[in-house]
């Protein structure tokens, strides 16, 4: 009996030289939770459970899971919720990007080694939509992706606020002695409070977005907010269409394609979403041997308009989104521009999905592609010596009169360096200046941090200077805003231009002409070079060796050398 005939229980049987055995061995345990014979012999549905006393952001998930439940079975099939890798991104050290690639090794493996006919991935928070993604891509089981969904706003002192732009918002202020301690205590305590991911367009909400749009998920779902009766029926909706793929396998391979790949840049800059979602769309589309090159993203960028009036590039909120007419609404708007017959995990194309027009949109919040939010797309990607692989700026949040510039470095050799000299009073830094912030990618100790966000040194921020360019090889949160250049590649720990930068040097930026270029001659640097040094401090055991000895530059996705391609 090959594994091609089986389905449900009997799939993949474990070894024990018999394979009738191992069935009936199999049932016998399966019957011991209860199960009738009848519910035995239906198709497998597997639910990637990320629920965790350590995930604020998955808080809904449980109950999200019996709504999945609800679905499969009354499509007529067995749902068997599993526990995975879950990544709550402000609970774990050095970083939850890190630990990325080790949930999409769990799930990969899970959904491969376990008997299920399909999966409903249950994520939202950050990295665990694209690990659930990379993951599902690689084990070729048929999947749907069904976030989360985001946070509600809250209020505070009158004002309408939500995680996390707001959280650095309040903080800045703090920082720059404009908000006493008991005022910021009093923010803390209302800025996340309810269950879900941030509630504007952070890195968790532009990969539910990409989800959608590669056509993971189903249509419509990616910004109901966590707690909304429409995300249960999303939930829902979800464990029948899990059945009906156990029926009708579509694997991830036929739905994450070159096309929808492309589609999912097109959204990720019509909606202002995150620079992470960069390294992660790459990472994803990685496992399935499909490239996303940067220099495609200027060309993307340079004929996407911004459509979405969110913060952190906008005000609105998440919940606002939905409200609005969702990724559908933007979708439909960028048709134009979209692969309209790529297929999605319905069977349905992008097309037919798109075909009938939404009742209402609200366009205070998606713009209509003729009187887009802003002209040219979110992102883009810098190249020149100092990023020969490239680097990117979300320039949709930067502010464009720091877009052609040339400046001084100021440089911080690692985010220890940053913290003790930032607010020195003695700090020999002007407003003109260029912060530099290198040893912060995926190769350094710091494991690629959402730190890219430099603060504003302490003497600026009191002079009332709120943004200055900062370039370093770390990455930003995407509730983050300013003129701040990433994931520059190869980052300073392999020996990249960046680890060259000396304090003084002169850099010069032109998003214009999209350059980053270090002004400082090929001899001098050669010197520089040969007398450079990498890290002495790499991991010597366990997942972090496995990280430090194969994870890949951000311009590939920080994947896994091993990882990336079909199996
Ligand atoms: Fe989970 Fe922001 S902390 S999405």
């Amino acid at each position: 009996m090959s594994d091609r005939d089986t389905h449900g229980l009997a799939r993949g049987l474990t070894h024990y030289g018999d394979a009738d055995f191992s069935l009936y061995l199999r049932r016998s345990f399966a019957r011991s939770m209860g199960y009738s014979a009848e519910m035995l012999a239906r198709p497998v549905v597997g639910i990637a459970q990320t629920a965790s006393g350590f995930n604020n952001c998955h808080r809904a998930l449980p109950e999200l899971a019996e709504a999945v439940k609800r679905g499969v079975v009354a499509a007529g099939g067995l749902a068997l919720e599993f526990p995975t890798v879950s990544l709550g991104e402000v609970f774990l050290h050095p970083t939850s990007l890190v630990y990325r690639n080790l949930m999409a090794m769990d799930t990969e493996e899970m959904l491969a080694a376990q008997p299920m006919d399909a999966a409903v991935l249950l994520g939202g928070c950050d990295k665990t939509v694209p690990a659930q993604l990379m993951g599902a891509a690689s084990a070729g089981v048929p999947a749907v992706m069904l976030a989360a969904g985001p946070m509600m706003p809250a209020s505070f002192r009158g004002e309408r606020l939500g995680a996390c732009t707001d959280c650095r918002r309040f903080w800045a202020q703090f920082r720059a002695g404009r908000l006493a301690r008991e005022d910021i205590d009093a923010v803390e305590g209302s800025l996340a409070t309810t269950a879900g991911t941030c509630a504007v367009m952070g890195t968790a909400s532009t990969m539910a977005a990409i989800a959608e749009a590669l056509g993971m998920s189903l249509p419509g779902t990616a910004a109901i907010p966590a707690v909304h009766a429409d995300r249960l029926r999303a939930g829902e909706a979800s464990g029948r269409l899990a059945v009906a793929l156990a029926a009708r396998p579509i694997r991830p391979s036929e739905v994450i394609t070159a096309k929808s790949v492309e589609n999912a840049l097109r959204v990720l800059l019509a909606i202002g979403g995150s620079t992470n979602a960069v390294i992660h769309l790459t990472a994803i589309a990685g496992r399935l041997g499909l490239e996303v090159p940067l220099a495609r993203l200027n060309e993307l960028s340079d004929s996407t308009p911004v459509l979405v009036d969110l913060k952190p590039t906008g005000q609105h909120y998440m919940a606002d989104l939905h409200a609005a007419g969702g990724i559908g609404a933007v979708m439909r708007e960028l048709a134009g521009l979209l692969h309209l017959d790529a297929r999605t995990v319905t069977g349905e194309t992008l097309g037919e999905r798109l075909a009938a027009p939404l009742p209402w949109v609200d366009r205070d919040v998606v713009r209509p592609f003729e009187d887009p939010y802003q002209p040219c797309g979110g992102l883009v990607a810098l190249f020149g010596s100092l990023a020969p692989r490239g680097a990117v700026l979300k320039r949709s949040a930067a502010d464009p009169a720091l877009f052609e510039r040339e400046g001084r470095a100021v440089v911080f050799d690692s985010l220890e360096d940053l913290a003790a000299r930032i607010d020195a009073p003695d700090l020999d830094v002007r407003p003109d200046d260029f912060l530099v912030l290198r040893n912060a990618g995926p190769k350094s100790p710091a494991g690629m941090p959402e730190a890219g966000y430099l603060p504003i040194p302490a003497k600026l921020a009191r002079e009332g200077v709120k943004d200055m360019v900062r370039i370093s090889d770390a990455r930003m949160s995407g509730t983050a805003f300013g003129t701040v250049v990433l994931h520059v590649a190869p980052e300073a720990a392999v020996g990249g231009p960046l680890a060259l930068v000396r304090p003084g040097d002169r850099i010069r930026l032109s998003v214009r002409e999209r350059r980053l270029d270090l002004l400082v001659d090929e001899q001098e640097l050669a010197r520089r070079r040969a007398a450079w040094q990498p890290p002495a401090d790499a991991p010597r055991r366990g997942y972090r060796k496995l990280w430090f000895d194969h994870v890949l530059q951000a311009d590939e996705g920080c994947d896994f050398d091993f990882l990336r391609g079909r199996a």
